[in-house]
């Protein structure tokens, strides 16, 4: 008897989704900076992880990092038609950025907000996002992992969104 030929996974998702990651001001330092904070990870090895994951996942992942609130709202803007979800760590940004909030917003695109540290044992001033109202969820407090967790929350609501989009099969 012949080879059988190489099955697909059983979890082989058919629709690939693009997934966008942001990360705000002075994200471009972990690794170096606040250690005991936000862990030794830099944010390459982040990166590098996001897109392995996502390929994985079956998703594309695209990265970008500012320490300029504009650069970010233009790349939301951008991100409509071109990405299918967006995980954003808008760093400092989360706590004040009215403009980020309504980019998001703006857009309609399901985004994930993504924090290393747990904000909600920091200072009062971190335990306030203004950013989160206009994420379908947050992730927090798992370092490096958070980002992973996230992406893995995302392509869960994206395929859920599309099982719901999906007609009954058994409806007359
Ligand atoms: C952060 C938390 C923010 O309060 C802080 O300004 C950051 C990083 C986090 O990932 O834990 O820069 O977003």
């Amino acid at each position: 008897m012949g080879q059988e030929p190489p099955k697909a996974p059983v979890d082989s998702p058919a629709a690939t989704h693009r997934v966008l990651v942001i990360h705000g001001p002075n994200l471009n330092l972990l690794g170096a900076r606040e250690t005991h904070v936000y862990g030794s990870t830099t944010l390459s090895e982040i990166d590098t992880e996001l897109r392995a994951r996502g390929a994985r996942l079956g998703v594309s992942v695209e990265t970008f990092q500012s320490n300029v609130e504009g650069e970010i709202v233009t790349r939301i803007q951008e991100a409509r038609g071109r990405f299918d979800g967006i995980l954003i760590n808008p760093a400092a940004y989360t706590h004040t950025s009215i403009a980020i909030c309504d980019a998001l917003l703006a857009v309609g695109l399901p985004a994930v907000e993504v924090h290393l540290s747990n904000l909600h044992r920091r200072e009062p001033f971190r335990q306030k996002t203004v950013t989160a109202a206009a994420c379908v969820g947050q992730v927090c407090g798992f370092g490096a992992a958070s980002y992973y967790v996230a992406l893995e929350g995302i392509v869960l609501h994206l395929r859920g969104k599309e099982a719901h989009a999906k007609p009954e099969k058994d409806t007359p």
